[in-house]
């Protein structure tokens, strides 16, 4: 999992969207989501409930995914529910993420803001 740019949707106003094929675990097909399209919102649109669908920015953890394989960039993602360590670890919120390869994720979802996450509990020990 390789996050190209952490600052949002620059790079991609710059250039022409490209198409990916995102899959969800457990989710029957897989849709199609641009490059500059949030993955959440592309899922929506084809009508897809793998994951579920909260403020829809960044805010409240909900549509939390693990990225199992694929590249990403990101926009802003509280840091409660996707501290540095998680994202290292591949963690992001769905309704942040865009796709710049295709992808498959898995629902990660955090009980609370404080509950320690794979990625902390290794920190930790
Ligand atoms: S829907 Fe709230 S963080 Fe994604």
């Amino acid at each position: 999992m390789t996050d190209r740019h952490s600052k949002g949707q620059e790079g991609a106003a710059l250039s022409r969207p490209e198409t990916f094929e995102i899959r969800i675990e457990g989710e029957a097909g897989s849709f199609r989501c641009r490059s500059d399209q949030p993955v959440l919102i592309a899922m929506r649109a084809a009508g897809k409930a793998g994951l579920p669908v909260g403020c829809r920015s960044g805010g409240c953890g909900i549509c939390r995914i693990k990225i199992a394989k694929g590249d990403i960039r990101t926009g802003y993602m509280s840091s409660a529910y996707v501290s540095p360590e998680d994202k290292e670890a591949g963690y992001a919120l769905a309704c942040r993420v865009y796709p710049s390869s295709d992808l498959e994720v898995t629902h990660a979802p955090c009980r609370s803001k404080s509950q320690s996450t794979p990625a902390r509990k290794a920190q930790a020990a």
